[in-house]
């Protein structure tokens, strides 16, 4: 299709942190505001979810502070309905751990056929050893899901895999259990809950090698704050691919977080040889913060990737995967398992889509081996319903020969809602 990429362009504020502001903010006491924050559909689930338990969150809008009336711990009122989690694994996880200690409530949340769909308990299990009542389909493994809230009591909790929403939910059930708890991971992932409850007031040490060891002793009330939420790493990550790959370009995305749990795909570019610059670093309440110079370059080296970074880079395979189609030589990524039950199975949904195109894909249990440096060319693209699928194809298709047509593109409008006119505004035709 072709069109270099040249400008500035600003990406939304983090989804990770969106969600987490919101959910601190109405468990803590007084008035949370937050600036920047996510305004798109997995967001507005949360926002949702918290005002079915009485939560008042004034309503969410580009370029608006969002002003959010804290209840306190054990202020949440029993819905009346269904809460309905949408396409949203951060909401569902994050609220289930909120709520096991709301004690005699009862909840039952659901949401739409992917999340429905989206392994649970992993949650549940960790949930119930601090004496949780979670239930749903499938021995509690799948949504809906019923919760009655219960007095907690604190453990000592390994997890199986990395993951920020299985830690996170722990640490959410830790603020209202009876002693202290413990997290124990295999490797760190994103630690925006350790930072924010931390500032919230939470009474919270992270200690072990690497960040893996987590406590939470319960007790102290969160206070609200003033919270600035970064642009999301994971949205710039398609216009850091698509600038070091489309001939011509050039860009600079601005306001970008930098939290060094997040900063893989840098890494993994700056492997590749890709002309990247990190500019105006600064710390902004509490995360560290960037604006990032991206210039094209000719003869990228193609990459290996495997379990030890997938932690600091998870969102980003699809976009990387992209990457690879355009370097000559063979990539690999390995120890990716965890992509197979992402909104969609990332893994099979980009081998099946980039093999549609003309790329030399193969897919194994734990990830895709990818020889790169054959021309792509368009055709009839699906993002299978996948907002991170979306953005990868419409770089991918940039580089294709001929048109393509993408069903189910608007997907992104749940990280990213103006991907698409970004993307327009800063294409330059040949
Ligand atoms: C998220 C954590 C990651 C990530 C997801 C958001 C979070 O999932 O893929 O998009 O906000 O905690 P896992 O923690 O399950 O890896």
């Amino acid at each position: 299709m072709g069109g270099k990429l040249n400008g500035k362009v600003k990406v939304p504020g983090d989804k990770s942190i969106s969600h987490r502001a919101l959910l601190f903010g109405a468990i803590a006491e007084g008035k949370t505001t937050i600036e920047g924050i996510l305004p798109s559909e997995d967001p507005l689930s949360t926002a949702e979810c918290l005002r079915a338990m009485g939560v008042k969150i004034s309503p969410i809008k580009k370029g608006e502070i969002v002003e959010i009336d804290g209840v306190g711990l054990n202020g949440l009122k029993e819905p009346e309905e269904i809460l309905n989690c949408g396409n949203s694994g951060t909401t569902m996880r994050l609220i289930l751990g909120l709520l096991a200690g709301q004690k005699n409530h009862h909840f039952i949340l659901t949401g739409d056929k992917s999340l429905r769909n989206r392994p649970m308990k992993r949650i549940g299990q960790p949930l119930t050893l601090m004496g949780a009542k979670v239930s749903g389909r499938s021995h509690g493994n799948y949504a809906p899901l019923s919760v009655t809230g219960n007095i907690l009591r604190g453990a000592v909790i390994g997890t199986p895999v990395a993951s920020a929403q299985i830690k996170s939910a722990i640490l959410l059930a830790a603020l209202n259990a009876e002693g202290s708890t413990t997290v124990i991971e295999p490797a760190q992932s994103r630690d925006h809950s350790e930072r924010m409850l931390k500032a919230f007031g939470a009474d919270l040490e992270v200690g072990g090698e690497m960040g893996r060891h987590i406590t939470v002793h319960p007790g102290k009330t969160l206070k609200g704050q003033s919270i600035v939420v970064p642009g999301d790493i994971s949205s710039a990550a398609f216009w850091l691919v698509a600038g070091s790959i489309i001939p011509g370009s050039e860009l600079i995305i601005e306001n970008v977080g930098l939290n060094p749990t997040r900063t893989g795909i840098i890494d993994v570019l700056k492997r590749m040889e890709a002309n990247i610059k990190l500019i105006n670093i600064r710390d902004v309440a509490g995360e560290p913060v960037g604006d990032i110079q991206v210039i094209y370059k000719k003869n990228l080296k193609p990459f290996e990737i495997n379990e030890e970074i997938m932690p600091r880079l998870v969102d980003e395979v699809p976009i990387l995967s992209v990457a690879a189609c355009f370097c000559k030589g063979i990539s690999k990524i390995q120890g990716a398992k965890e992509l197979r039950i992402k909104e969609t199975d990332r893994l099979e949904v980009m081998a099946r889509q980039l093999t549609k195109m003309g790329a030399k894909v193969d897919e194994h249990p734990d990830g895709l081996t990818i020889c790169g440096g054959n021309d792509l060319h368009g055709c009839e693209l699906d993002s299978e319903t996948d907002h991170r699928v979306a953005m990868s194809l419409a770089i991918a298709s940039i580089m294709a020969t001929g048109n393509s047509t993408m069903q189910n593109s608007n997907a992104s409008a749940v990280s990213y809602p103006e991907f698409w006119d970004d993307l327009e505004r800063l294409r330059k035709r040949k």
